[in-house]
């Protein structure tokens, strides 16, 4: 028997398995789910150990912990590091759910939970993968896992971590699976990530909360001026006005402009998916380029006064906006945090004062095309799909990739099988049965081609 033929007489077993790990609540963000947490990171941990690991364990960190695990069958072999989160993003809003967020369930062909595809359904195709391999005794290298519980809300401690364990996570290549294709049509991988830079604003008018009518029109109102300063971080042409944004951004040639544009992708479906009239972004550049490979500025969130039920006449004392910013190589996310802080302090007007303050961060990174783990990638994807993958330039973050290749050397190969419509971070999160599958067919094959042109 084949991993592929083990797969096919395993499946029902694998989905059901998977959905077990989606039931437990792991919301790194929620410290109320530290308990759900450390049960995730110990259901990781078993489910490696049954797949055929020699070793797991887990490992406490000052958050959530991490969760490693190894198969050495000959030191001499490469070694292949995996790396994926067991963490997930908090469900709210829940009723815009149409299931519970932690009671998946199968329907037309997804699995609907938080986590499906970010990125628990993800790494259980490792582990799958994994068994499939050992089961039929075709393993061809080294493997090591590194799961953590930390990315959603910044990997913090994953830097110490990485510093303390090069040893244990010596490896050739990190292989990742948190990233998503084009479409199932249109095989791709992701060829960069951007880095972030995530601030929190707070402005104080008044000492107090007052009352409008008696105060209003004769005190400045922190949520009028807050708003004002957030809509001059944009310019006419939406460029970000952060002194010194994009001092350090390498503008990319012509020719990898181009290379970029030829991805397929249709601006029509793109809007009438969203719902809306017309797209916006920085002039001169396209969708393509906005998400991929231009730093930006967005509001996640702003609050101040009353918001509860009703009315309330209040002229409120504080104002606050979390405000993050994707990053592009050779931007430094502490240095973009700096000019931020400097930037929006400047502009503050005397009447309020402005608290700013850096939440976290990470590098942007981009991966080679011309290496033999991407080319291995490429054709593991090529055999099980039928096509070619398209490189492409990925909008979302994950600080470690940067990391690893600082801290311990390592390049990685992003081989990712979400779509950016699985509504990850979002109600009704979901990952396609087809896709799931699709990974843990597809992995092995990128095990034996790292391997042979390792070897060769
Ligand atoms: N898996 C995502 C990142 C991602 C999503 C990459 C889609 C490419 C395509 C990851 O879990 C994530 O959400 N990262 C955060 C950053 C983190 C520091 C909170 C992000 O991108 O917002
Ligand atoms: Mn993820
Ligand atoms: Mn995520």
């Amino acid at each position: 028997m084949n991993a592929n033929q083990y797969l096919e007489s395993n499946k029902q077993r694998f989905l059901d398995e998977l959905l077990e790990l989606l039931r437990i609540p792991s919301v790194s963000a929620d410290s109320n789910h530290n308990e759900d947490t450390k049960r995730c990171a110990e259901a990781v941990k078993q489910a490696l150990l049954e797949a055929g690991c020699d070793k797991a364990e887990i490992c406490k960190t000052k958050g959530h912990p991490v969760v490693l695990a190894e198969k050495i069958i000959d030191p001499k072999l490469p070694t292949v590091l995996t790396y994926g989160h067991y963490d997930v993003q908090p469900p709210d809003p829940l009723n815009l759910w149409t299931s519970g967020p932690f009671d998946p369930v199968v329907k037309d062909g997804n699995i609907y939970a938080r986590g499906a595809c970010d990125d628990k359904g993800q790494v259980f195709m490792h582990v799958k993968a994994l068994e499939c391999m050992v089961k039929t005794n075709s393993l061809p290298c080294n493997v090591k896992f590194i799961i953590e519980g930390e990315e959603e809300v910044g990997s913090a401690n994953l830097d110490k971590f990485l510093k303390a364990n090069k040893e244990k996570l010596a490896a050739d290549i990190v292989l990742v699976s948190d990233t998503s294709m084009i479409s199932m049509e249109n095989p791709s991988i992701e060829t960069g990530l951007r880095g972030l830079t995530y601030m929190e604003v707070e402005v104080t008018g008044p000492n107090r909360d007052l009352h409008s009518g008696v105060y209003g029109g004769a005190v400045a109102n922190p949520i009028t001026i807050l708003a004002k300063m957030i809509a001059s971080l944009h310019d006419k042409n939406n460029k970000v006005k952060v002194s010194g944004f994009y001092r350090d951004v390498v503008e990319m040639t012509a020719a990898e402009r181009k290379e970029l544009n030829n991805a397929p992708f249709n601006l029509d479906e793109y809007k009438k998916d969203l719902n809306i009239q017309e797209v916006w972004g920085e002039d001169g550049y396209t969708t393509l380029e906005r998400t991929g490979i231009r730093p930006t500025l967005e509001l996640n969130g702003i609050w101040g006064g009353y918001t509860g039920e009703g009315a309330k006449t209040v002229l409120p004392s504080k104002a606050y906006a979390k405000i993050s910013m994707r990053l592009v190589p050779n931007q430094k996310s502490k240095k973009i945090a700096k000019q931020f802080e400097k930037h929006f302090m400047k502009i503050a007007p005397p009447y309020v004062t402005v608290k700013v303050t850096e939440l976290h961060g990470g590098e942007a990174a981009v991966t080679p095309t011309d290496s033999a783990a991407y080319k291995a990638a490429a054709k593991a994807i090529e055999t099980t799909f039928g096509k070619k993958p398209i490189p492409t330039r990925g909008g979302g973050s994950i600080p470690i990739v940067a990391l690893f290749e600082k801290v311990l050397g390592i390049k990685t190969v992003l081989m990712g099988f979400g779509l950016d419509s699985d509504n990850i971070h979002s109600p009704n999160e979901k990952f396609g049965l087809f896709n799931f599958y699709k990974g843990i067919e597809t992995i092995p094959h990128f095990y034996k081609n790292y391997s042979e042109t390792k070897k060769s």
